[in-house]
C-alpha cells in the first residue's frame, strides 16, 4: 500500500463512521473472506423519500482488517439516500470513494464491503436477516461476535456468505 493510501486509511479508521449494530435495522448482510479471515456485517434501514424506498442509514461491524473498515465507513455515508438498486449497482472502486482505487491486493477488502451491501440489499436477505437476527434480551439484535459465537455453537445458525476469489 502506498503512502498516501495508507494516510487515507489511517485517517478513515481514526473516526470510523457508522460502527456497530443497528437495533431497528430493515435487514441486515454478513460476508466473510475464506483467505484472509475478514468478516463483515452491515444493517441497512430504509426511508420513504419522494414515493421511493431510499436507504436511510447503515451501520457496520467488522474484525481485523483496516482497509475494509475505512472502505465500510465510506460506503456506509455514501449509499445513505439511495435506493437498493442504485446501491447494488456500486463498485468497488465507488465504495471506496475519497480512498481512491486501491492497490490489486487490497481489492478484496472492498469486495467484501459490496458482498456485505449486496446480501443486505437482497430483498430475501431482509427476511433472512430478522429470522437469524432474533433479538437478544436487551432488544438488541445480536452482534457479528454473537451470531459467530452462536453459529460455532449451532452450526448453520448464521448466514454467512464467502465471497469467491
Ligand atoms: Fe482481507 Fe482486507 S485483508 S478484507
Amino acid at each position: 500500500m502506498n503512502d498516501e493510501l495508507q494516510k487515507k486509511v489511517a485517517e478513515a479508521i481514526r473516526d470510523p463512521k457508522n460502527v456497530g449494530e443497528m437495533a431497528d435495522a430493515d435487514s441486515v448482510g454478513t460476508v466473510g473472506n475464506s483467505e484472509c479471515g475478514e468478516m463483515l456485517r452491515l444493517w441497512v434501514k430504509y426511508r420513504e423519500q419522494d414515493g421511493e424506498k431510499v436507504i436511510d442509514k447503515a451501520s457496520f461491524q467488522s474484525f481485523g482488517c483496516e482497509t475494509a473498515i475505512a472502505v465500510a465507513s465510506l460506503a456506509t455515508e455514501l449509499i445513505q439516500g439511495k435506493t437498493a438498486a442504485e446501491a447494488m449497482e456500486m463498485k468497488p472502486e465507488e465504495l471506496s470513494g475519497e480512498l481512491g482505487p486501491l492497490p490489486p491486493m487490497k481489492i478484496h477488502c472492498a469486495e467484501l464491503v459490496q458482498g456485505a451491501l449486496r446480501d443486505a440489499l437482497s430483498p430475501e436477505s431482509q427476511a433472512v436477516g430478522q429470522a437469524e437476527s432474533p433479538a437478544k434480551p436487551d432488544g438488541l439484535a445480536p452482534t457479528l461476535r454473537d451470531s459467530l459465537n452462536e453459529g460455532q455453537a449451532k452450526s448453520g445458525s448464521i448466514n454467512i456468505q464467502f465471497l469467491d476469489e
